[in-house]
């Protein structure tokens, strides 16, 4: 399935999103721990989608967000709630699209090739805030409400699954 994707670049992101979707239903493994299921999906993210440059999960421990596993660039380790993308997805609970960096107040810039960017927020479900799942891309403008849709789709059959 992924050697497909990678083979076949005339594929939408729908289409992508719904072949990476797909994977990830077979991939996540209630039995495994939450560790390797996060670190398996950004993988698998990173793998479908060149127009993202990192993926990562920042995770909540009660006071920070502290970062969890990750593909791309060193990143920074603690972001507080409220600052940042991050930060402010995890605080207001939504998702946030940034297509250029450069223009979101408070834009922390771990990587300087880091132009544009979106934030899904992780809740479980007894309500408390698990973290965030942050995609970054080196181009302007390389996320939409089509990312949107199917990163909170992705997100909410983790949380279902296995939070
Ligand atoms: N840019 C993010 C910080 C995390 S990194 O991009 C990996 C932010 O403003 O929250």
């Amino acid at each position: 399935l992924t050697e497909e994707l990678v083979v076949n670049k005339s594929l939408s992101d729908n289409e992508k999103y719904e072949l990476l979707f797909l994977q990830l239903k077979s991939l996540i493994d209630k039995t495994d721990n939450v560790i390797s299921t996060l670190s398996n999906i950004g993988a698998a993210i990173k793998q479908t989608f060149d127009k993202v440059s990192w993926v990562g999960f920042y995770l909540f421990d009660g006071e920070n967000l502290f970062l969890g596993p990750f593909q791309g660039k060193i990143a920074c380790t603690k972001i507080k709630p409220g600052k940042g993308v991050c930060g402010t997805s995890a605080f207001k609970r939504e998702t946030i699209i940034v297509p250029d960096v450069n223009e979101f107040p408070g834009h922390i810039a771990c990587d300087p090739d880091s132009k544009s960017e979106i934030v899904v927020p992780i809740i479980k479900p007894d309500g408390e805030l698990f973290g965030v799942l942050d995609l970054d891309s080196s181009s302007y403008n390389s996320f939409n409400e089509i990312d949107k849709l199917h990163l909170e789709k992705i997100i909410t059959f983790l949380t279902e699954e296995i939070l």
